[in-house]
């Protein structure tokens, strides 16, 4: 791969976009292409056609998506399904029409049924019913996994589709309305101990078990997908190990150094029961996560007490 083919990250200052765009730089590619969502809507086909006629990119990366955790997604379910789908859906088509010849979209290990055996596999795509609290965001992503592969089979374009597992790490949202469980953890423990150690409620009772990718991790494994072809649509993107929330909770504790109590709302859902991704396929590819979750942890509370006045907040 030449680095100076043209790359379009869509949704480039994204957590997930940013990590991609400062990877690819730091690899030498010199022709990047990113556009705020201000600048370019992607719900809007119209825009969008006319960005890629202008730009004519030679690969596309798709980063954009509204994304959230069990609240935004319970309380936003015709824009979880419906931006998601438009902005997907705009970005492959006019990917396809101006003859972008890599298109490399992210979706989420949600995608795959409740109650599938574990560790996940690929082919376990569309084998039993979603979770229901993120089954709009999910449906929505299931849609752009098949429209790659419709493509990939129809036409022999190198279009696949990487789904990540939970991720973590700098930029990440630190908005407790719309924040996924570890940043959402981080801040209520920073915050807790700003205030003298004061108890920290969690939601749920702390026993589902997740996996946890830091986010340089999943842009390398994007940059690698990028140089190498892979034989099939479907890869999934994780460690491969996973932990306890109420494991995590301890290590986020310790590494922000908040000596208060932990008090679990089991009120409150807790959401599929355990969620670990198999990452042999993406193995076999030759690729494999580098950061261990300690390690990242730290890096991210490094990160978030640097730009603590700088965290965006999603509108809904
Ligand atoms: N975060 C995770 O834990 C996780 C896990 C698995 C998979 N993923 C996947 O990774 C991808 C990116 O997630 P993220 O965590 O990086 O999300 P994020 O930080 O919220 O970034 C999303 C990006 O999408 C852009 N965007 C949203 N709506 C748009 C629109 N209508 N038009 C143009 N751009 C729009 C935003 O652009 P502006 O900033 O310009 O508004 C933003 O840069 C998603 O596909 C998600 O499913 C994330």
């Amino acid at each position: 791969m030449t680095k100076t083919i043209k790359i379009y990250i869509a949704g480039h200052r994204g957590m997930v976009g940013s990590a991609i765009w400062r990877a690819l730089e730091a690899k030498g590619y010199n022709k990047l292409v990113g556009k705020t969502s201000k600048e370019l809507d992607l719900r809007n086909k119209e825009a969008v056609e006319a960005f890629f006629d202008q730009e004519k990119p030679d690969v596309v990366i798709d980063a954009a998506a509204r994304v959230g955790g069990i609240l935004a997604n319970n309380n936003y379910p015709y824009q979880f399904l419906m931006e998601n789908m438009q902005i997907q859906n705009n970005l492959i088509d006019s990917s396809l029409s101006t003859d972008v010849q890599k298109f490399i979209f992210l979706g989420s290990s949600c995608i795959y049924p409740k109650l599938a055996p574990q560790p996940l596999k690929e082919e376990y795509l569309l084998t039993g019913p979603l979770e229901p609290t993120n089954e709009w965001y999910a449906i929505a992503k299931i849609t752009g996994v098949k429209a790659c592969e419709a493509i990939r089979k129809q036409f022999g374009k190198d279009y696949i589709s990487l789904m990540p597992t939970n991720l973590y790490g700098t930029h990440d949202n630190f908005d407790l309305n719309t924040s996924h469980v570890l940043p959402a953890m981080m801040r209520k423990f920073h915050e807790a101990k700003e205030n003298g150690n004061t108890a920290v409620e969690l939601w749920g009772s702390g026993t589902p078990k997740r996996e946890f990718l830091f986010v340089e991790d999943l842009a390398d494994a994007v940059v690698y997908s990028l140089e190498n072809k892979f034989q099939d649509n479907l890869y999934n993107v994780g460690t491969g190990t996973d932990l306890t929330i109420k494991e995590l909770a301890e290590l986020i504790q310790k590494t922000v150094g908040h000596t208060g109590e932990i008090k679990w709302d089991s009120s409150k859902p807790d959401g599929t029961p355990r969620k670990l991704m198999d990452v042999s396929k993406m193995e076999q590819a030759g690729w494999k996560a580098k950061v261990g979750l300690e390690e990242g942890i730290t890096r991210t509370y490094e990160w978030f007490l640097e730009n603590q006045e700088t965290f965006k907040q999603v509108k809904l």
